[in-house]
């Protein structure tokens, strides 16, 4: 399946890299600097800034559609702030574009106004703003993560591990499902043993605050891994030697 948002990405490092770009070729030809090398890049940044934000536009209404029925209440207004930030940006680059493509049919000299510097950082501060919003509209809300993305594999193992225990299975044997990788997965980094493999060795013993320090803003937020969960798997680790 092609997912069409995930261009939103894409799309928007490239108004990235030719906004602060565009800002920086402006400032040398005004100060002189750079000669005819920054005289002939300059429009071309610029046609990448058009075109970067009309492609970061059209992406991101498909990001839009998809945050209409992923983001609650509070965090929906994120994503409008956002938003509108897009819209500004896209008409402060549509103003130094309009100007230059005017100059150029024209025939006369490219602007070269204070004021088109300032909107031009003004731009750069706008990007920078915007892309912190979109990063965490993605990755701390979670906006376009397919089938919640490894979340779904938490939120399945902590059911089954507390359901495990509810019907009083014993706790080894619980947690060592949980570990395992058709439950929390832990296996598929610590090893099926808990030997230790990209993650570290947990044979032995855990301590729940290690757990929270690496996991409990990542994978296993306690919300979902509770320290009852923990507790189990580690009566399971306690069962293996150090
Ligand atoms: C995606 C890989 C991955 C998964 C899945 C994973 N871990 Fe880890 N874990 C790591 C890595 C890597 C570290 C070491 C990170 C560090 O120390 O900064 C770690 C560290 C830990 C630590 C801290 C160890 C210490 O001595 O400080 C504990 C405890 C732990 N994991 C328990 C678990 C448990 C329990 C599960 C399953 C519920 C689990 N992990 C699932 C990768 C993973």
């Amino acid at each position: 399946m092609i997912h069409l948002s995930e261009l939103h990405g894409a799309a928007t490092h490239l108004a990235v890299v030719a906004i602060p770009l565009f800002a920086i070729l402006y400032a040398l030809r005004r100060a002189g600097v750079g000669g005819v090398a920054v005289e002939k890049a300059e429009p071309w940044a610029l046609g990448a800034c058009v075109v970067g934000v009309a492609a970061a536009g059209a992406t991101g209404l498909l990001v839009w559609g998809q945050a209409q029925t992923e983001l609650r209440g509070q965090s929906f207004r994120a994503g409008t702030a956002h938003f509108w930030i897009g819209i500004g940006i896209a008409v402060l680059v549509a103003v130094p574009a309009l100007a230059h493509a005017s100059a150029h049919w024209r025939g006369t000299r490219r602007p070269a106004a204070r004021a088109f510097g300032a909107l031009a950082v003004l731009a750069v501060l706008a990007v920078a703003v915007q892309g912190y919003l979109g990063g965490r509209l993605t990755y701390e809300h979670g906006v376009g993560i397919a089938d919640a993305g490894q979340f779904a594999q938490s939120a399945v193992g902590a059911r089954r591990l507390q359901a495990a225990m509810d019907r009083g299975v014993p706790a080894a044997v619980a947690g060592r499902a949980a570990f395992s990788a058709q439950g929390l997965g832990c296996a598929r980094c610590h090893g099926d043993q808990a030997q230790g493999q990209r993650g570290p060795r947990l044979a032995g013993g855990i301590e729940i605050p290690d757990f929270r320090r690496v996991h409990g803003h990542g994978l296993f937020p306690a919300r979902i891994v509770t320290d009852r969960d923990v507790a189990t798997i580690d009566a399971w680790l306690r069962t293996l030697g150090r």
